[in-house]
């Protein structure tokens, strides 16, 4: 068992790693529930694989569980089950200082997350996250949203959990492909600035992918050290240190973008494509060994993640993936900042991207 720290004053709270930890839920979330329950969001796959485990744990010490099931799937990140989950949450007079439970991947804890930021003028929450990117990265450090019909993540609010269970044997039932997309995730923490961890990546991330417990347990632990340390630094991303955690994104968002947010291209398939990308792109500029961007690209390949625009299954141009970057939420007075390498665990913000630039490298690159 591990327990990781997010130093965040008042609003500190504890990420506790262990594997098995739902089984034994009651033991870690019975101190959040109220009046002898607790109100458990989770989406049907979720509910499935997972939710009988935590229930059980939590009857067996007499507290009942109030389950509310959503659809799985991004579009359930949206304002009609944004909707629908707040006047469920009302109707179970959920209090200001109740927590809800967010059991599930990445959509469950931003659509929970944002829903507890303004229910009542915002209430508690917990996560559990259950899917390796939301293991990794999206269930620590309070960024929550929902999606708009101009773009992803637009509506939301910073607003952090009171604690954070991760249960890697959650990751059992998780389809290898989501597993293999949060991975990316996990390799990005290598890349920004932990060269060591990398290289443990290369050599042992195969056994991660293939369920072994003592490495999925040591890379889940090494991620959320790393995310919390740029957490407490820069919580609401205004130094520019919370923002290396987008390494990838820029290019993964066009991506994305491109594929129509789809099945196509999974959000952590796109910022591994767009990892390689921005390592090969620094390569290109010359200030990056061809070496070090070999070397991502090789890894990525060799777990069988996309790293160019062809494994990506992009179609488009660069001219208009271009186009695509320019509705980057980071856009500002006209400028992208961009996410670039020096070197593997040397990742920088630069804000002197030519965008024109980035379009012929894509061409180039995809030739
Ligand atoms: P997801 O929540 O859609 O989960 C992926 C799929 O796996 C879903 O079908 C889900 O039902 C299923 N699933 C989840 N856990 C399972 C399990 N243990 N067993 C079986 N099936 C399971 O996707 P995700 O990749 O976890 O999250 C993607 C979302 O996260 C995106 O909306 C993205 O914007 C967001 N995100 C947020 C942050 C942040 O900091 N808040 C960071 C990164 C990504
Ligand atoms: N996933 C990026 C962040 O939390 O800032």
């Amino acid at each position: 068992m591990a327990i990781v720290s997010v130093a965040l004053g008042a609003r500190s709270y504890d990420i506790l790693i262990e594997e098995g930890a739902l089984t034994r839920a009651a033991d870690h979330l019975a101190r959040y529930a109220r009046g002898g329950r607790l109100v458990v969001v989770t989406d049907e796959r979720v509910a499935q694989a997972q939710l009988p485990r935590l229930t059980a744990s939590m009857t067996a010490a007499n507290i009942a569980i109030e389950s509310i099931i959503l659809p799985p799937g991004e579009k359930t990140k949206g304002w009609r089950h944004l909707e629908t989950l707040l006047d469920r949450l009302l109707a179970l007079e959920v209090e200001r200082g109740d927590h809800v439970v967010a059991l599930g991947g990445g959509v469950i804890g931003d659509l929970v997350g944002f829903a507890a930021s303004i229910l009542k003028r915002g209430c508690q929450f917990v996560q559990v996250p259950t899917t390796l990117l939301s293991q990794v990265d999206s269930s620590v450090g309070g960024k929550t949203a929902i999606n708009a019909a101009a773009g992803k993540n637009l509506i939301g609010s910073f607003h952090q959990p009171s604690f954070v269970l991760v249960d890697p044997s959650t990751l059992d039932t998780l389809p290898p492909r989501e597993v293999r997309a949060g991975y990316a995730e996990v390799v990005k923490y290598g890349l920004i600035d932990d060269p060591d961890f990398f290289a443990w990546c290369e050599s042992e991330g195969e056994k991660l992918l293939a369920g072994a417990p003592d490495a999925r347990s040591f890379a889940i632990q090494r991620s959320v050290s790393a995310k919390a340390a740029i957490v407490a630094d820069d919580e609401r991303e205004t130094s520019g240190r919370r923002a290396l955690l987008n390494l990838g994104h820029t290019f993964g968002h066009a991506l994305e973008a491109d594929t129509g947010f789809s099945d196509t291209l999974l959000h952590g398939e796109g910022v591994a494509a767009g990892m390689a990308l921005a390592f090969r792109y620094s390569a290109h500029l010359g200030i990056c060994p061809q070496a070090d961007a070999e070397r991502v690209t090789a890894h990525l390949k060799a777990v069988g993640l996309p790293h160019d625009l062809a494994t990506a299954h992009v179609t488009a141009g660069g001219k208009e993936l271009v186009g695509h970057m320019l509705h980057d939420k980071k856009m500002a007075a006209g400028t992208l900042p961009f996410l670039l390498a020096r070197g593997i665990g040397q990742t920088f913000l630069s804000k002197e991207v030519v965008l024109d630039d980035v379009a012929a490298f894509l061409d180039e690159d995809r030739g």
